[in-house]
């Protein structure tokens, strides 16, 4: 028998495959590291797990595929965790898990794994996605039974001859890809705790940012950021560049405690500065030129949207019905919005579309106002009406 394990070079995934082998009597390990744009250098990565025991070590670059088909999804939805969170992690777990699948398939092997703890929402993520993708792949998740701490887990690997970490190990705990990165553990744990910043890699601290704003002007197509300042980039560009501007000047870091899907409260800290300025964007964007029913319904939508990617259900057939509500809403959602970056902040200054459908002789109060002010009387009576009945019953 053949398994399909997911693997990012670190502790656990690598002792996931001895242990796989040892305890669980599997034949054969491939491993699968996805390029997500997290910056390690997976060359060493595939010889690693080779070593360490795999007969197979495969790297596939899913960069385009993330940004294309996981991350813009989400930015058309606006979509956010609990107002906050813009899903970094959370987007590409469905991705891996497709990729874990695909392997299987083309490998033929029975089974798929993952080095996921019984406490987090990854967990949950791969399972769902992977059993949503194909319901006959078993999945194995040797660290939510293992048992094992930190140290044991690390001396099991040494006795079948996997190096130590070569530096102390950092108390946190990091998720990174091209989106963002995600850091909790350590002294984290401690929700007083203000994050060191140590843990910072793609968004600067504020005494370090420019004196200077700094305009972008991000342009969308149907709800999709396709060029800086005017410039038409692929996606992977677009969110690259983006990231370094907006990192510069100290926009994009988050620190919440947000309730996982296990029923567990985590204090995490994100750094998303792209996502986050992008789903702001968006979401001007479409106040330019969405109604305002539309707009407001959408909203509704775009919470359940958020709360079904941080849940696991990419997959779903939720997702698929909210992804055609959402397409249709965003056929005129075309247009450039300006960002002024400053200080750790990046506020909306201007947004411009060709469908806009704000009226400047309606807006006006100026002389060239066309709106029927007289016009108002008569709604403002009808519009009242049940309210004036219920006063006068009830105020006498
Ligand atoms: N809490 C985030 C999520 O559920 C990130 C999970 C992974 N975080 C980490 N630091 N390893 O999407
Ligand atoms: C994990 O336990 O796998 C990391 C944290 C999480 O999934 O939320």
């Amino acid at each position: 028998n053949r398994v399909v394990l997911a693997y990012s070079g670190g502790v656990d995934t690598t002792v996931c495959i001895p242990y796989l082998k040892q305890e669980w009597g599997v034949n054969e390990v491939i491993t699968l590291a996805a390029d997500l744009g997290q910056g390690d250098e997976l060359g060493p990565i595939q010889e690693k797990a080779l070593r360490s025991g795999a007969i197979e070590s495969l790297v596939v670059d899913a960069k385009e595929t993330f940004v294309k088909d996981y991350a813009f999804p989400a930015i058309r939805a606006n979509a956010l965790y609990e107002n906050r969170y813009p899903l970094s992690t959370a987007l590409a777990r469905p991705l891996i898990a497709k990729l874990l699948v695909d392997a299987a398939e083309k490998y033929g092997a029975d089974a798929v794994a993952h080095g996921c703890t019984g406490k987090g929402n990854d967990q949950v993520r791969f399972d769902v996605g992977i059993m949503a993708l194909n319901p006959k792949i078993k999945v194995l998740a040797p660290a939510r039974e293992w048992g094992m701490s930190r140290e044991q887990t690390i001396a099991y690997g040494e006795k079948f001859g996997l190096e130590s970490p070569v530096k102390k190990s950092s108390p946190f705990s990091i998720d990174r890809n091209l989106l963002g990165r995600s850091i909790e553990a350590g002294p984290l744990e401690d929700p007083m705790t203000e994050p060191p910043e140590e843990i910072y890699l793609m968004t600067k601290a504020i005494a370090d940012t420019p004196n200077e704003p700094e305009y972008v002007d991000i342009g969308f197509e149907k709800g999709y950021p396709v060029s800086l300042n005017g410039q038409t980039l692929d996606p992977v560009s677009l969110i690259s560049q983006l990231n370094e501007v907006t990192g510069k000047h100290g926009v994009g870091r988050l620190d919440m405690i947000e309730n996982r899907v296990v029923g567990i409260k985590s204090r995490e800290i994100y750094e998303a500065p792209a996502l986050l300025v992008l789903i702001d964007a968006h979401r001007d964007l479409e106040s330019l030129t969405l109604t305002g029913d539309v707009t407001h319904y959408k909203r509704g939508i775009e919470e359940t949207y958020g709360q079904l990617i941080y849940q696991g259900l990419w997959y779903s057939p939720l997702k698929e019905a909210l992804d055609a509500f959402i397409d249709k809403t965003q056929e005129r959602v075309t247009g450039t919005v300006r960002v002024k970056l400053f200080k750790g902040t990046a506020k909306v200054v201007g947004r411009k579309s060709d469908y806009s459908i704000y009226e400047p002789d309606l807006a006006t109060y100026g002389e060239d106002d066309q709106f029927d002010h007289r016009a108002a009387e008569g709604f403002i009576y009808v519009w009242g009406l049940p309210t004036k009945v219920w006063s006068s019953k009830t105020r006498g």
